[in-house]
């Protein structure tokens, strides 16, 4: 058989271009055994039971003493539950999860870490340096996943942390350790065993170029729970996004920061991700965002610039680039700004991907001021959907984003007249207004003349000249 490395399809002739996941040269042959049939049908038969008759062990979630982590989790960890953790290599998934096992054998009794990827000695050094000292933490340096549930049932741990799942084999498939059966059949071998014996494992997952966890895709369904770590080589800050969830909502995030003695809990990460904000006002823009349940204020940049030669470009970082040429289209088409011979650049500061609509309003301030040259005053948020017939929409959980504006000092919320109707006002904020876009960047964009800002209160058409 031949199986694509990358998604799992299965054909008996060799293809260059996988026709499923369009990748090219993903095909390996693979001796497919009986016995990788077995694997699959060894479950013990059980019989049907009626829903109403099936006894629930206690399900308490085992909640750790790192906030952040138990949120992205739903409020813990589940016992029998299987989490990925998956990232680019280097980012700190060996780093969290030895820092979560060492939380779980203070409250929670022995955990069995098995690496296949680092010695026993590197793993003692990180834990120094974490200042983990390692009671009831139980290194087994084995890659045969076979042998390694053998010594775990003897250990009978709280938890077993599998870093990483590439690394392991059943020796009983034919194929090479990290290869797409070897990665799904582990994976299954571990999904069953969690559910029998009802304890939590975790295990690890690299990402490919593409941003997947390597090789398949299959794993994600295969898990409970997928959580990517994910974050800026370069800067400090690290996010624990939860893309998958069966005991809990999905899209929720934990904000850590990655330092000398490992990840730690950042409190208040709106804060966080305005520190770096400069001075300079023209073309950034606070937006609050939701990621999950959490309100978050992030920082939006644009930069446009006249075209030196050729077609005018668009670059998005952080947010999508349909969206941007949607927003850049309609500032030309309803605002009137002449976009067509500008190069355009926005970005998200922080490191973080805004895929609300949302966070239109925002981008389509930054842009205006940009290109108008015109400073946007710092103490204004902006919240609202643009429309194709640039009217501004309102959005989800309104009261949440304003409340979390005010909370961090912002005197002045930005908003669709739509939403205004439905939400309390919050002590020394004000809100305003507008029912378009072009409305919103003449009350957005702060006057040169009127150091103020204006106020909103000119007839529409007095504002010609700013175009
Ligand atoms: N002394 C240090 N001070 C601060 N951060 C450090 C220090 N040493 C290592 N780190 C951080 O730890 C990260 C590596 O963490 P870790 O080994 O847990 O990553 P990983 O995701 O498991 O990597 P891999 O994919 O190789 O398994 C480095 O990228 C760095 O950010
Ligand atoms: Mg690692
Ligand atoms: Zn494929």
């Amino acid at each position: 058989m031949f199986i694509c490395q990358q998604c799992g399809k299965e054909s008996l002739q060799w293809l260059g271009r996988c026709p499923t996941c369009q990748q090219w040269n993903t095909f390996v042959e693979t001796r497919v055994t009986s016995s990788a049939k077995s694997i699959k049908s060894s479950a013990p038969l059980r019989p049907a039971r009626e829903l109403s008759a099936v006894a629930i062990e206690s399900t308490d979630r085992l909640s750790l003493p790192l906030h952040e982590f138990n949120r992205v989790l739903g409020g813990g960890i589940v016992p029998g539950s299987l989490v990925l953790v998956g990232g680019d290599p280097g980012i700190g998934k060996s780093t969290l999860l030895l820092q979560v096992s060492d939380l779980v054998t203070s409250v929670h009794g022995k955990v069995a870490y098995v690496s296949g990827e680092e010695t026993q000695r590197q793993i003692k050094l990180r834990a120094n340096r974490l200042g983990i000292k390692g009671d009831s933490l139980f290194l087994l340096s084995e890659t045969d996943l076979t042998a390694v549930l053998e010594q775990v049932e003897v250990l009978s741990p709280g938890m077993v942390v599998v870093d990483s799942i590439q690394a392991m084999y059943l020796p009983e498939l034919e194929t090479s350790p990290g290869s797409i059966t070897q990665v799904r059949e582990c994976t299954a071998r571990l999904m069953q065993w969690a559910k029998q014996s009802g304890v939590p494992v975790f295990i690890t997952g690299h990402v490919t170029k593409e941003g997947a966890i390597a090789g398949p895709k299959t794993l994600e369904h295969i898990v409970d729970v997928v959580l990517y770590l994910e974050g800026d080589q370069l800067s400090a800050y690290r996010l624990l996004r939860c893309v998958k969830n069966r005991f809990g909502s999905t899209n929720e995030i934990g904000v850590f920061e990655m330092k000398e003695k490992g990840l730690t809990e950042v409190a208040n990460p709106s804060q966080m991700f305005l520190s770096q904000r400069g001075t300079e006002t023209i073309g950034s823009v606070i937006v609050p965002v939701l990621e999950g349940t959490r309100p978050l204020l992030v920082e939006v940049q644009a930069l446009s610039n006249p075209t030196s030669f050729g077609q005018p470009r668009r670059t998005a970082n952080g947010i999508d680039f349909n969206r941007l040429l949607l927003i850049a289209a309609v500032l030309s088409k309803r605002v009137g700004l002449k976009l067509g011979n500008q190069d355009i650049l926005v970005n998200v500061t922080g490191g973080l991907k805004i895929e609300e609509p949302a966070a239109d309003l925002g981008i389509a301030l930054a842009i205006a001021s940009s290109f108008r040259d015109l400073p946007i005053d710092p103490g204004t948020v902006a919240i609202g959907e643009v429309g194709l017939s640039g009217e501004l929409r309102s959005v989800t959980q309104l009261d949440r984003r304003v409340n979390e504006a005010a909370r961090l000092g912002f005197k002045r919320c930005l908003i669709p007249r739509t939403g205004v109707r439905s939400i309390p006002i919050p002590q020394g904020v004000e809100l305003v207004t507008a029912s378009t876009l072009r409305e919103a960047v003449r009350v957005g964009l702060m006057n040169e003349k009127t150091p103020g800002g204006n106020t909103g209160s000119q007839p529409e058409d007095s504002d010609s000249s700013l175009f």
